[in-house]
């Protein structure tokens, strides 16, 4: 199927690994202009050298507002994207009451003030060409809060508030806004859970994946190439009439209907 995204410019978040890294080279193979944005600018321009795609690779530091600043000017001189791929990394596991005031502001604004600022502020570029994709990262979590990711459920619940609001206010400029909720994709992140639940809970890594995969019924955890594929038909030009949606990529994980 051709996704009809040839050419459209596209800025990736968080893209220096994971699913952020698998997103942005899938694009880049779909024949988008890719910029590639997180704090280490050098795996990104590493692993797209590695794999012959042709990105730019941009820093920006999210929990920085001059940072942020400083990437949104970039982006606007040179004519703004027509695909936004929001995405930041998780924060520490811990439970409700573990995070001071000042955790809580710092993960709110990394993964959400910042993405509300990039987006409001590339949308009037979407919004004169009419057509426009964009698509935060969530997690299962926001259906089924994750126990001991208190930080996580709570910060991505005003994420999913946010995207949902927003769909509606956009939909008439030819602009999709949803969401796609990671389950268990097998990426750093996961490997960096599963050693602090192995820490917590006394045991080893192995034990606490076997434990895991007991609750997924696929069985397995899930390839960021399997991610990557599911994000980029959302923000592709075949995509046009799914808006306001959280797309679940979880092997059956969230048993919710
Ligand atoms: N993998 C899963 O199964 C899963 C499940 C549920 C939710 N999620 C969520 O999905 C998102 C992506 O997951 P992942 O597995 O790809 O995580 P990951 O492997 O840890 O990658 C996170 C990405 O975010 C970037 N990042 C972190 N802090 C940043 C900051 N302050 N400014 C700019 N970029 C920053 C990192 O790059 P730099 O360090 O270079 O900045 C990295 O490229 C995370 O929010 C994660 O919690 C993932």
């Amino acid at each position: 199927m051709d996704l009809g995204i040839n050419g459209k410019k596209a800025l990736v978040l968080g893209a220096s690994q994971g699913l952020g890294q698998a997103i942005a080279a899938t694009l880049a193979r779909e024949g988008a202009k890719v910029i590639a944005a997180a704090r280490n600018k050098d795996a990104i321009a590493d692993w797209a050298q590695k794999g012959g795609l042709d990105i730019t690779a941009k820093h920006v530091d999210l929990s920085d507002p001059a940072s942020v600043e400083g990437l949104i000017s970039m982006i606007l001189e040179q004519g703004g994207v027509d695909i936004l791929v929001n995405n930041a990394g998780g924060p520490l596991p811990g439970g409700a009451t573990t995070p001071d005031r000042e955790s809580w502001n710092k993960t709110f604004n990394t993964m959400a003030s910042s993405l509300f600022e990039i987006t409001t502020r590339l949308l009037p570029n979407m919004q004169e060409k009419k057509w426009g994709r964009i698509l935060t990262i969530g997690s299962s979590g926001i259906v089924q809060p994750i126990p001991n990711l208190a930080l996580s459920n709570t910060v991505r619940a005003a994420i999913t508030a946010w995207s949902r609001t927003l769909a509606d206010e956009v939909a008439g400029d030819g602009i999709t806004v949803n969401m796609i909720l990671p389950g268990r994709i097998h990426t750093g992140r996961v490997d960096q859970l599963d050693d602090a639940a192995a820490k917590r809970l006394n045991t080893t890594r192995e034990q606490v994946v076997k434990n895991s995969l007991a609750k997924i019924p696929a069985g397995r955890y899930g390839d960021p190439q399997e991610f990557a594929d599911v994000a980029a038909f959302l923000v592709s030009d075949r995509a046009s009439y799914v808006t306001g949606s959280m797309i679940r990529v979880d092997g059956g994980l969230i048993r919710g209907l």
